[in-house]
C-alpha cells in the first residue's frame, strides 16, 4: 500500500426530505438523472463491495493496517447505502419508479453473488471501486461540477466522493493479497473491467431512459444533446476520467499512483466537523 489513509465511518444523515427541487442539478433534467441513475445502483451495489471484501477478511488479518481499512471500507459503504436508499425514496416520491430499477440492481447482484466464485465478486467490486474512485475524483476536482447544484444534493455528492477516494485502494490492496500471481491477478482484473465498464454503461443508460419516460423529457432531443455536453465537454467528467480508466491495465497499476491526497485532506476537514457536530 502506498497510502494509507485514516479511514473513519462518518454517520452522517442528509436531509433527504426537504424541498430539494425535482432537478437539483443546474436546473436541467438530464444532468439531474444521470446523478440520480447513479443513486439508484449505491444502496445494492455498496452491500455487494461489503460482502465482497468481507470474504477475505480471515485472510488478511494478519496485516491489522489493511483490516483497519477493510473496517472503515465497510463502515463507509453501510453508510453510503443507507443515505443513498433515503436518496432514493425521495426519487420514488416523485413516482418515477425508482424501487422497480433498485429491484433490477439487487436481482443482478443476487445472481453475481450465486455464480461468481468469491475472486470473481471481488474482482467486479475492484473494478467498480475504480470508477467510482475516477468520478469521485472528478467531483473533488472540478467544481463546476456541482457548483450549480442544490447544496444539499452538493453535499451528500461531496461526501461520498471524499470517503470513495479514503478507500479507493482497500479493496485492491485485499485483491493484491489473495488473488493469486501477478500475471493471474492482473488478467482477471483487465477481463473484469472490460465487461464491467460495458454493464455499468448500459445500466447508466438504460436507468436514464426508464426516467426520463416517467418524467415525459425522452423527447426533450436539446436536454440530452446538453447531457452529452456536460459529461463529454464540459466539466466532461466521462472524457477526464478516460486517462485513468486505461492506466488500470497497466500490469503495476495501483489506485493511489493517482495521488490526489491533497483533495482529501482539503474535503476532510469539512466533513469531519459536520461528523463531530
Ligand atoms: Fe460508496
Ligand atoms: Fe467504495
Amino acid at each position: 500500500m502506498t497510502y494509507a489513509p485514516r479511514i473513519v465511518r462518518r454517520d452522517l444523515h442528509f436531509d433527504m426530505q426537504s424541498d430539494i427541487p425535482r432537478y437539483w442539478l443546474n436546473g436541467d433534467a438530464h444532468q439531474t438523472r444521470y446523478f440520480d441513475a447513479l443513486s439508484l445502483m449505491f444502496p445494492d451495489g455498496e452491500r455487494f463491495f461489503i460482502d465482497s471484501v468481507r470474504a477475505f477478511r480471515p485472510e488478511i488479518v494478519d496485516d491489522p493496517v489493511l483490516d483497519a481499512a477493510v473496517g472503515g471500507f465497510i463502515g463507509q459503504e453501510a453508510m453510503h447505502s443507507r443515505e443513498h436508499l433515503a436518496y432514493n425514496e425521495r426519487l420514488e416520491r416523485q413516482g418515477v419508479g425508482a424501487f422497480a430499477l433498485m429491484d433490477i440492481v439487487r436481482e443482478v447482484q443476487d445472481r453475481r453473488a450465486r455464480t461468481l466464485p468469491p475472486i470473481g465478486q471481488l474482482a467486479v467490486t475492484i473494478c467498480l471501486e475504480h470508477f467510482t474512485a475516477m468520478l469521485a475524483d472528478h467531483v473533488l476536482r472540478h467544481h463546476a461540477t456541482l457548483q450549480k447544484a442544490d447544496p444539499r444534493m452538493a453535499a451528500i455528492w461531496r461526501w461520498h466522493a471524499l470517503e470513495e477516494t479514503e478507500h479507493k485502494a482497500v479493496a485492491f490492496d485485499v485483491y493484491q493479497r489473495v488473488g493469486g500471481t501477478p500475471f493471474v491477478r492482473w488478467r482477471r482484473r483487465c477481463r473484469a473491467m472490460f465487461w464491467i465498464t460495458w454493464l455499468f454503461t448500459y445500466r447508466t443508460w438504460q436507468f436514464m431512459w426508464r426516467l426520463s419516460k416517467a418524467d415525459g423529457t425522452r423527447k426533450d432531443w436539446l436536454g440530452w444533446l446538453r447531457l452529452l455536453t456536460f459529461l463529454f465537454v464540459a466539466p466532461a467528467p466521462i472524457t477526464r476520467i478516460s486517462g485513468q480508466w486505461l492506466k488500470w491495465f497497466l500490469p503495476g497499476f495501483h489506485p493511489w499512483q493517482h495521488d490526489n491526497r491533497g483533495l482529501v485532506e482539503i474535503t476532510r476537514r469539512e466533513y469531519d466537523k459536520l461528523a463531530d457536530a
